[in-house]
């Protein structure tokens, strides 16, 4: 894996809006990120290299010359990112403070603002639980952390060049994976914003679900990780070159898709051959998520090896524990199967 003498350089992005299929061939136009000049306009950043995100407002294709936005050091790049944007306007809302908190008066458990503030308080507390502090007021938060047993296990992997994390959610799988370099991809906007701040070494305010509508506030700390590159885009279809990284990782995302066939065919399809991919899923499906014809049978580690087709060799099979704390006295709780399997 780590093992190369010549780094490669990072992978390409792929403009989402204009590639086409011309005969057998795919064709694929390079997305560009641009660093802004301080006096107005922008320029290419360096060429065989990504600049930094943060650095960056607008990356442009080479091929249709589609614009896509930098927001908050996300990369937004799906076919209509004002759309994607429009439709997650909320969560500037959750971040600003008690003034979220008050909006909460007057609502019921269905507003999208309590829906979306609740979803924010389990997945973060799910990935981030260890380093979650209460700031208003006294007593300590018994904040289970969802991912503790996912964690040491990540951390354990031998290091990769580059990796590439498929659903990553709120990115703690991204900044654990041992890599010089990582793509954490996935839709939600907010996820991936919260993600990046804490992966820029920032402390980030979390609203913490106590019981029904109640929250209290805390602050996550930040755990610097530069390496990792967030962007917002569509797994099913990712920007990226097929057979461009060396560990394809995708945890607890199948179930979340509505084709995983698709999404299995993504991750073999990014890794290069020699390359490692790591796919855990606990495959609790969800009609609203995934149609019942579109959910295999049987036991899952044969089906994903069947779906990888051959030339594959299995690295390691595990269960791991997780759970997404509801409130301040429920969790749900999952075991997923994992499997770690080589190309070639
Ligand atoms: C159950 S969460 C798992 C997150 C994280 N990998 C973990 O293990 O905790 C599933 C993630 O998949 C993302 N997702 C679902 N469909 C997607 C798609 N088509 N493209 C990108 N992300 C998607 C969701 O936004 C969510 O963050
Ligand atoms: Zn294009």
């Amino acid at each position: 894996m780590s093992s190369r003498a010549e780094p490669r350089p990072p992978p390409l992005l792929i403009c989402p809006r204009c590639r086409r299929l011309e005969g057998d061939a795919l064709q694929l136009a390079t997305v560009v990120l641009e660093v802004p000049f301080t006096t107005g306009g922008s320029q290419p950043g360096p060429p065989g290299g990504w600049p930094a995100l943060p650095e960056c407002e607008t990356a442009s294709c080479d091929g249709c010359s589609a614009v896509y936005p930098v927001v908050d050091g996300v990369l937004v790049l799906v076919p209509a990112p004002a759309g994607l944007l429009r439709g997650d306007g909320l969560s500037h809302f959750v971040t600003v403070g008690p003034a979220a908190l008050a909006l909460l008066h007057g609502s019921t458990d269905s507003d999208p603002l309590v829906r979306h503030l609740e979803w924010r308080s389990i997945w973060g507390q799910a990935h981030w639980g260890d380093r979650v502090q209460l700031i208003d007021g006294e007593g300590t938060l018994d904040a289970p952390f969802g991912f503790e047993a996912f964690v040491p296990w990540l951390r354990s992997l031998p290091l990769a060049e580059h990796t590439v994390d498929l659903g990553c959610g709120f990115g703690r799988a991204a900044v654990e994976l041992p890599a010089h370099e990582v793509v954490a991809l996935d839709l939600a906007f907010d996820a991936l914003r919260m993600a990046r701040s804490l992966s820029a070494g920032e402390a980030v305010r979390l609203a913490v679900r106590q019981h029904g509508r109640h929250y209290r506030w805390a602050t996550v700390a930040g755990r610097a990780a530069p390496h990792v590159r967030w962007i917002c885009a569509d797994i099913l279809d990712p920007p990226l070159v097929p057979e461009s990284f060396d560990r394809v990782v995708s945890l607890n995302t199948l179930d979340s898709v509505s084709d995983p066939s698709v999404a299995v065919s993504v991750i073999q399809r990014l890794c290069a051959p020699g390359g490692e991919v790591i796919v855990g899923s606990p495959f609790a499906w969800q009609s609203h998520l995934t149609p019942d014809d579109e959910r295999p049978e049987g036991d899952p580690v044969a089906w994903l090896l069947a779906c990888f087709g051959e030339g594959w060799t299995v690295l390691e099979t595990r269960e791991i524990p997780w759970w997404l704390p509801r409130d301040g006295r429920s969790s749900l709780t999952y075991r997923s199967f994992v499997l770690r399997a080589r190309k070639g």
